[in-house]
C-alpha cells in the first residue's frame, strides 16, 4: 500500500518507523517542510512545502497514488488537509478543519465542554476587556492566561510561575486582548498532569497508555516551557499516582468529547485526540485537547505499539476502531529528547554534531530525528528545535532513564543537553508523594 505521512519532526520519525515497518509490502510517500534525516532514509518519495498548505499536500500525495494519509502536526489539519483528501476520495487519520479547532481554538473548546459535555473545565472566563481580565483574576486568585489560537506552547503563562502575581497577570491578559481582542482566563491547576491519548473513530476509541510529558527546558521543571523534552509510560499502561476513577473520569470526558464533536460537525472524528489533564485535590480537570498525537508522546507510543500499523491506521480512516487491533507491548518507556544548550532560545550559528546511532543501538536505545539535517562527511547539523530523541522499553522507566545516562554520559554530543529526570525512579516516587499529600488535603 502506497501510505502518505504529513510532517518532518520527531513524532513523524516515530510514525514513519511504524508504517514503514513492512517495507515489501508498502511504501511511503512523505510531504514534510524540512527533511529530517530518519524520514528522509524511510521514505520512497518526499515533496517539501509549507505544512499549512493542504492544496499542495493533497495534490503531491494524490499524484504519488497514495490510498491512506496519516497526518502528524497541527498546522494541516487546521487547514483543512483532511476535508481535501477526503474530498478527493483519499482516508485520512486525523479530524475536519471543523474538529481541529478542538485544538487550535481554546475558546471553542472550553465552551465545547460547557454546553455538550458539563463539567471537565476549570473555572474559566473569556476576557474582552481589561477591567473584565482583572475583576476575573481578583476573584479567582491565580489563574493561567492562555492565548486563543496556537503558540507552540510557549504563550501560556501561569501566576506563581511565568506571572509573578496579579498585576502582571493583568497585565499580560491585556496584552492578548489588544491582539486578539479577547484572552481565556482559567483557575490554576495545582496536581500532576498526564497525557491520555486515544484511536477515535465512528465506532467509539481505543485509549492508548498513559504517557507524563516534561515541558519545562530544565531538571526540576526549572527554565522555560519548550515543546516537550521528553515523556514516560509505565508497562501497566496508567501511572502510579493516578487511581482508576481518575482514568475513567478522562476516558468520559474524552468519549463526551468526541460524541459532542461529530454531532455538532455531522462528521465522524477520525484519528487521535489527546487529552491533557490535570489530576488535582479535587479530581482530574482538562487542560487542552490536542487534535493529533503528542511529541514526544507519539514516540513513546510507537516503540509500544505492536500492531500492524498501516492496518491499524487504515481501520481508523475507514471508520472502524477495536480493541482487537490495537495491542501495546506491557512495558515502560522513555523518550528524552537532545536540545542545542540554548534551546528553546534560538541558536547563534551553525550547530554541527557527530552522532553515531548504531552506539546507541547496541546500548539497547532507539534514535528518533527530530529538527536536525544531513550535514558534510556524515555529520549532522542541530536546526535549533528539539534535535533528536533517544526512546527505550524496559521493565521500569528507571531502568531505562539510567541506560540513557550511562549511554549519555560518554556519547552526548557537544552543544546538546537535555533532561535528566525524566524517568528517573526518585522524581516518579516524589510525583506519588506530592498527589498522595494533595488527595489527603482536598478529601479524594
Ligand atoms: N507534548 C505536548 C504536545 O504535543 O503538544
Amino acid at each position: 500500500m502506497r501510505i502518505g505521512l504529513v510532517g518532518s519532526g520527531g513524532r513523524e520519525h516515530a510514525l514513519a518507523k511504524a508504517l514503514a515497518a513492512n517495507r515489501e509490502r508498502d511504501s511511503l510517500i512523505v510531504f514534510a517542510n524540512s527533511i529530517n534525516p530518519g524520514i528522509q532514509r524511510l521514505a520512497h518519495r518526499m515533496s517539501l512545502g509549507s505544512l499549512s498548505d493542504s492544496k499542495a499536500i493533497a495534490n503531491a500525495l494524490t499524484s504519488e497514488g497514495v490510498e491512506l494519509v496519516v497526518i502528524g502536526p497541527e498546522a494541516p489539519l487546521i487547514a483543512g488537509t483532511v476535508d481535501e483528501l477526503r474530498g478527493r476520495g483519499i482516508l485520512a487519520v486525523g479530524p475536519t478543519r471543523l474538529q481541529a479547532r478542538l485544538e487550535s481554538d481554546k475558546s471553542f473548546m472550553r465552551d465545547l465542554l460547557k454546553r455538550r459535555v458539563g463539567w471537565g473545565s476549570p473555572q474559566w472566563c473569556l476576557a474582552r476587556g481589561r477591567a473584565e481580565a482583572q475583576d476575573f483574576i481578583h476573584q479567582i486568585g491565580e489563574v493561567a492566561v492562555k492565548p486563543l489560537g496556537l503558540t507552540g506552547g510557549k504563550g501560556v503563562k501561569v501566576m506563581g510561575t511565568q506571572l509573578a502575581g496579579e498585576d502582571e497577570a493583568v497585565d499580560y491578559a491585556a496584552e492578548w486582548i489588544a491582539r486578539d481582542g479577547m484572552v481565556l482566563l482559567e483557575e490554576r491547576l495545582v496536581g500532576e498532569e498526564f497525557s491520555r491519548m486515544v484511536f477515535a473513530s465512528d465506532n467509539g476509541f481505543v485509549p492508548m497508555p498513559v504517557a507524563q510529558d516534561f515541558k519545562y527546558a530544565f531538571d526540576s521543571d526549572s527554565g522555560s516551557m519548550t515543546g516537550g523534552m521528553g515523556s514516560y509510560t509505565m508497562a501497566d499502561g496508567t501511572l502510579p499516582f493516578l487511581n482508576d476513577e481518575d482514568l475513567r473520569q478522562a476516558d468520559q470526558l474524552i468519549g463526551a468529547t468526541l460524541q459532542a464533536i461529530a454531532e455538532d460537525t455531522g462528521t465522524p472524528y477520525r484519528g487521535v485526540l489527546y487529552g491533557q489533564f490535570m489530576v488535582t485535590a479535587k479530581g482530574i480537570r482538562l487542560v487542552e485537547f490536542n487534535a493529533r498525537f503528542g511529541d514526544p508522546e507519539a514516540i513513546n507510543m510507537m516503540s509500544l505499539l505492536q500492531s500492524d500499523a498501516p492496518h491499524l491506521f487504515m481501520e481508523v480512516a475507514s471508520g472502524r476502531v477495536d480493541k482487537a487491533i490495537v495491542d501495546f507491548a506491557q512495558k515502560a518507556s522513555v523518550v528524552r529528547y537532545l536540545v542545542p544548550q540554548v534551546y528553546p532560545e534560538a541558536l547563534a550559528g551553525p550547530l554541527i554534531f557527530d552522532f553515531n546511532e548504531k552506539e546507541a543501538e547496541a546500548a539497547g536505545l532507539d534514535v528518533i530525528f527530530a529538527s536536525v539535517a544531513p550535514a558534510d562527511g556524515g555529520r549532522l547539523q542541530a536546526l535549533g528545535s528539539r534535535t533528536l530523541a533517544l526512546v527505550g522499553l524496559d521493565s521500569h522507566p528507571d531502568v531505562v532513564a539510567r541506560r540513557m545516562d550511562s549511554f549519555l554520559a560518554a556519547h552526548l554530543p557537544d552543544g546538546l543537553r537535555y533532561r535528566r529526570d525524566i524517568g528517573a525512579a526518585q522524581i516518579i516516587q516524589q510525583k506519588i508523594e506530592r498527589m498522595r499529600i494533595l488527595r489527603l488535603e482536598g478529601g479524594v
